[in-house]
């Protein structure tokens, strides 16, 4: 929630805008423990999608809920969840960003808008692997998807073993990018297979490998924890910040 909360990442406060200027937001949340999960898609006005997938994953038989849906959730479960709306700052890149593809859709004259802008930029996915002293794993994503994608649009952070993945006998990962990308390789489900007899940085670099073979650089990044507590990160983009800490740990160690 504090991710979401800050503005700074896409997701939250500072998730970017579909091309009707809305903002509409996937979360997702898997414990390893018996593979629960809960996913919410096309999330409108909250502040804390993140909350109500756990909500989905505790409190319902569901695994996912979307649009208005999730807002029902949020009543029926007395979630305490803020509003919120476009901010300026969204609206000066949204309409940057569409000055600049229009060019670009009359010359490909197709609807795949939002794919052409995304290889460069804005890549703000956020995520969050995790292990408890008894092995447990866990793993948590939160979005506002691609910039400029068409209503309706969902993407990897809230597809089960695409965004993101958690299972105690293999590890837990969790992936940002280019969600159609991602999805379509099942790449954290990949992620987990592999942890079963390798580490999580291995994992997580062979995760890449396949992503970037299939679709080329700048597309993705993945972290991940192993059974062993070991966490691994690999990305093919030029800057994926990461942060980690444990019960050890004073204070966070952040890298990038
Ligand atoms: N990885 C976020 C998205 O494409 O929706």
């Amino acid at each position: 929630t504090r991710m979401e909360d800050s503005g700074v990442f896409n997701a939250g406060k500072g998730a970017c805008l579909t091309i009707d200027k809305k903002i509409e937001m996937d979360a997702s949340i898997m414990d390893g423990r018996d593979i629960s999960a809960g996913c919410v898609g096309m999330v409108k006005g909250i502040s804390n999608p993140i909350k109500l997938a756990r909500q989905v994953m505790e409190r319902t038989d569901h695994v996912m809920i979307v649009s208005d849906g999730v807002n029902k959730l949020a009543k029926l479960s007395n979630t305490h969840i803020g509003r919120i709306s476009p901010n300026q700052q969204s609206l000066n890149k949204y309409y940057d960003i569409k000055r600049n593809m229009k060019k670009r859709w009359k010359k490909n004259n197709d609807l795949s808008f939002m794919a052409l802008d995304h290889n460069n930029r804005h890549l703000g996915t956020v995520g969050a692997v995790a292990i408890d002293k008894e092995g447990n794993v866990a793993s948590g994503v939160s979005t506002g998807g691609k910039w400029l994608k068409m209503s309706g649009r969902i993407g990897d952070s809230a597809v089960i073993g695409g965004g993101f993945y958690a299972d105690n006998k293999s590890g837990a990962a969790c992936a940002t990018g280019n969600g159609e990308y991602i999805m379509r390789l099942c790449m954290c489900k990949y992620a987990c297979d592999q942890m079963q007899s390798n580490n999580a940085l291995l994992s997580s670099n062979r995760s890449i490998a396949v992503l970037t073979k299939q679709f080329g650089k700048n597309t993705g990044g993945i972290i991940t924890v192993d059974r062993k507590g070991r966490f691994g990160v690999a990305y093919n983009t030029h800057t994926m910040p990461v942060a980690s800490i444990t019960s050890k740990d004073e204070k966070v160690k952040i890298a990038s």
